[in-house]
């Protein structure tokens, strides 16, 4: 039942080529919300801001770290009395303009860190399209500043992402999870899993260790803490639980979600 369900999901993934359902805990086949969006040469400031805000609070997965205090900081609300991002991006890196911080807050976020912060914050590209990050860069840009994103920087990405594209590429021009990845460590990579689990002694101690995981949990309970993050706490974790986002059911097809079950139950 479940694995005919997620070949379903799988489809419908793998053709619009990226998940369009609010973070729900359990995959479901319909949305109301067209999130994968494409913007014409005309878009208009408030058609991006509103869409930036759909993805920020459900796909875009950003809520997922910030708004809860302590991971990353807020962006809605001033963050140690720099005032909300709309404000502050203006005085991050000198010479840089709103517009351009934000996009690469995004696309390379390491290359400024926010002081007191830890480098996890994955590259999104990985899970979504040129367009879903311009929409979000403009959202971010109305939290007490002025929108500045125009269709020409949309067209502008999706020109470079084009050009920058390499082997694994689906429509937006980047390797992306909810593409064709069957490896599983390319898919926990690709997911931005490693942000939050250790594989091997590398990545972020946030979740529970993958290393041995599968001499604790059964394939099936690995499954379900995949699709229903919020079900369930992991021991020590209680703390976390609500952290995980839920919103791999979508982002994966079902191959890869039984590839990395099947990984993970193997790491004894
Ligand atoms: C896995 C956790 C995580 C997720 C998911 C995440 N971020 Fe971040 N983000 C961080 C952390 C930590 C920082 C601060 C460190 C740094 O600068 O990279 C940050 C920094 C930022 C900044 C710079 C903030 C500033 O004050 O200058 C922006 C903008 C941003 N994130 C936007 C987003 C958006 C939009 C999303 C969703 C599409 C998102 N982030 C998803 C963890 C995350
Ligand atoms: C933003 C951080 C974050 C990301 C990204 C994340 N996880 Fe998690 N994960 C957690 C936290 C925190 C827990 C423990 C709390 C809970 O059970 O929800 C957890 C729990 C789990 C568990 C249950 C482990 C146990 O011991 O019970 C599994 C399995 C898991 N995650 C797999 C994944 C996979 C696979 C990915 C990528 C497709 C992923 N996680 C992405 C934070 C994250």
């Amino acid at each position: 039942m479940l694995a005919e369900h997620l070949k379903i999901i799988g489809v419908v993934v793998g053709t619009i080529g990226i998940f369009t359902l609010l973070a729900n805990a359990i995959p479901q086949v319909q949305s109301e919300v067209p999130l994968d969006v494409s913007f014409g040469a005309d878009v208009s400031a408030s058609e991006l801001t509103a869409s930036g805000e759909l993805l920020f609070g459900s796909a875009g997965g950003c809520t997922a770290c910030h708004g809860l205090g302590t991971r990353a900081p807020n962006l809605l609300t001033g963050n140690g009395g720099d005032g909300p991002i709309g404000v502050r991006c203006n005085n991050r890196v000198p010479g840089e303009s709103c517009k351009e911080y934000l996009y690469l807050a995004m696309v390379d976020p390491n290359v400024y860190m926010v002081e007191g912060y830890s480098p996890i914050m994955p590259d999104m590209r990985r899970s979504l399209s040129n367009d879903q990050i311009w929409a979000l860069v403009a959202y971010l840009e109305a939290q007490g500043g002025e929108v500045t994103v125009t269709g020409a920087d949309i067209n502008q990405g999706r020109e470079d992402s084009a050009s920058s594209a390499s082997t694994a590429t689906v429509d937006n021009g980047v390797a992306a999870p909810a593409s064709s990845a069957t490896d599983p460590v390319d898919i926990l990579n690709g997911n931005a899993c490693l942000g939050c689990h250790i594989l091997n002694g590398t990545g972020a101690p946030i979740g529970p260790s993958f290393d041995g995981i599968g001499s604790r949990l059964t394939a099936d309970y690995i499954r379900e803490s995949i699709l229903d993050p919020g079900a369930g706490a992991s021991e020590g974790f209680e703390a976390s639980l609500g952290l995980m986002p839920a919103i791999y059911g979508n982002q994966l097809t079902a191959q890869q979600l039984e590839n990395v079950v099947m990984f993970l139950a193997n790491r004894r």
